[in-house]
């Protein structure tokens, strides 16, 4: 290969639409340099090759968190990993423990119903689309990617689990509850689902790309409803032991 030509790299794309009898995996070779990111090369690909390539995307700049899937098997966001340094062959699939919608793109209402219960809208009144959408405040940091809920081992086999971000979004509401209800908010993740589900693998934590820190958010959960507990029993011992 002379140094002028751009290094050609196979991407192996997980492929289902409803209807399919099964997934499959298509192969396209790509041509690459050292910034063009996974998501370059698959709307290349779009554009190129397969029109009828499903994939989701609008920032460009790892903010909206639309463009999350797994990339050699990581949860990553698509338009800030550069493929230079993946291999020759790279491996790229739809997030995890999500309905396919269609090839890349999977179904994030699962995602969003966990974070109903905080009470805590998820996008900033100043950036509501729409007026007649419904009051909506976005959670600090989180870009509500999903990388954490599709990353994390215990979501995978309990459905019912509240999840990294859901948690963290408590975590946070307890910091800050601006008219949320603190007893009402540790209700909810006091729960054999919430956060004592988390087996502290904190694979969330590494995949998360807006600094949340869900795992970090768990523990000071646990914390916090060990401390309640403590005094809870602390008071009762008091009472029991006046005469
Ligand atoms: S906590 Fe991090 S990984 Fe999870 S949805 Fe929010 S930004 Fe994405
Ligand atoms: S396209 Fe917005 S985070 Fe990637």
């Amino acid at each position: 290969m002379s140094e002028d030509q751009p290094r050609m790299v196979l991407l192996r794309v997980f492929r289902y639409r409803s209807g399919d009898e099964a997934p499959r995996y298509d192969e396209f070779r790509v041509p690459i340099g050292p910034r063009t990111t996974v998501l370059d090369a698959l709307l290349g690909v779009r554009r190129l090759q397969d029109p009828t390539l499903t994939l989701r995307h609008s920032c460009l700049h790892a903010s909206c968190g639309t463009c999350g899937m797994r990339v050699n098997g990581r949860e990553v966001l698509a338009c800030v990993t550069r493929l230079d340094g993946l291999g020759d062959r790279v491996v790229v699939e739809p997030l995890a423990g999500a309905p396919v919608v269609g090839d890349l793109v999977v179904d994030m209402e699962g995602f969003y119903r966990r974070l109903g219960p905080s009470g805590r809208p998820l996008v900033r009144a100043s950036e509501q689309a729409a007026p007649e959408l419904p009051d909506l405040e976005r959670f600090e940091d989180c870009i509500e990617c999903g990388l954490c809920l599709s990353a994390c081992p215990v979501a995978a086999t309990d459905p019912r689990y509240l999840g990294p971000a859901a948690l963290a979004a408590a975590g946070r509401l307890l910091e800050e509850p601006r008219g949320a209800d603190p007893a009402a908010v540790l209700g909810w993740v006091d729960d054999a689902h919430g956060a004592w589900r988390c087996h502290v693998a904190f694979e969330c934590s590494e995949v998360c790309p807006a600094g949340v820190e869900p795992a970090g958010a768990i523990m000071g959960l646990r914390r916090r409803l060990l401390r309640d507990r403590l005094s809870r029993l602390a008071g009762l011992h008091d009472r029991e032991a006046r005469p």
